[in-house]
């Protein structure tokens, strides 16, 4: 087996590179580490893999994948009407119908990028407990502005530039998954994707089991919300590779008018966009990997 010349951990993640002369880890996550520290490592243990990771393959560029969890947030109501329409009442209770304003985007340095939207005024109060309380309380192990960022979060997903992605999102009633995704690329028209489900170390092995199956329920291989996707990520690749698609640019309307906007004096780390659904963070990403391939977008 090869050495990987250059090995180094955060938080539990294990990052190689080929290439020894690479910049230090910390640099390269730079200000995106703090959005991590809270799905990684915010109570004394940490967080457990919960089983070995699904895998699968499909007929997708893999930066399809890594776009979509920087933070597409327009594709939610449309995409997912199935699985919302199947459950209103949860859908409803989630404030899935309206995004607060308080939403926002974040890119950063390197390509990496995030979308955190929140949940909207007026929903029922047991609504806003998103996280048990008992393992709330062990929070500790990041900071109160970490602490203040996760209060009435319905969901985040997140890049890590290039290929490794993260959402926590409500699962249930005061119950959150974490989930990572691994995105590889097989060639420019197939992926393989390896998905974990996360959970605290310190909860209950009923809450880990519960989390886990609605986990895979929501994102596994066969999942509500992973089906949707996953077909038209498929469609979108099929769609993009032709000859008809070739003589049209891509269309950056939703982040162009946004990319000198950030937001001035932003309390949070790296470059702040409102409202959440433009699409800075996957513009930034395209232009960070435009840059390392040396070719145009
Ligand atoms: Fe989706």
């Amino acid at each position: 087996m090869p050495k990987v010349p250059r090995l180094e951990r955060y938080k539990g993640l294990v990052f190689g590179s080929w290439n020894s002369d690479v910049t230090s880890l910390t640099d390269y996550l730079g200000d995106f580490a703090w959005y991590l520290d809270p799905f990684l490592a915010r109570s004394p243990l940490g967080m457990e893999v919960l089983s070995p990771p699904h895998r699968w393959r499909t007929r997708c560029n893999w930066k399809v994948g890594a776009l979509n969890f920087v933070g597409d947030s327009q594709h939610v109501l449309t995409t997912h009407t199935g699985p919302l329409t199947l459950d209103p009442v949860r859908a409803a209770r989630a404030g899935f119908a309206t995004a607060a304003e308080n939403s926002f985007q974040v890119s950063t340095d390197q390509g990496h990028g995030c979308t955190l939207t929140y949940l909207a005024p007026g929903l029922p109060a047991e609504a806003y407990q998103t996280h048990p309380p008992a393992l709330e309380a062990l929070y500790t192990s990041i900071t109160s502005s970490q602490r203040e960022m996760l209060r009435n979060l319905r969901v985040i997903v997140g890049t890590i530039f290039p290929n490794l992605s993260f959402i926590e999102t409500q699962v249930g009633p005061a119950q959150k998954a974490v989930i990572m995704r691994q995105w590889n690329p097989i060639s420019g028209t197939e992926m393989e994707v390896l998905s974990w489900v996360l959970a605290e170390r310190e909860a209950s092995a009923e809450y880990k089991a519960d989390v886990l199956r609605k986990g895979i329920h929501n994102f596994g291989a066969a999942g509500v919300f992973e089906q949707d996707d996953v077909e038209l990520w498929a469609s979108a690749t099929l769609a993009s590779n032709n000859p008809i698609a070739a003589r049209y640019p891509y269309s950056f309307h939703t982040a162009l008018p946004y990319l000198h906007n950030a937001e001035a004096d932003s309390k949070w780390p790296g470059r702040v966009y409102r409202p959440a659904d433009t699409e800075v963070a996957q513009f930034e990403f395209m232009r960070q990997w435009s840059r390392l391939m040396n070719v145009a977008v």
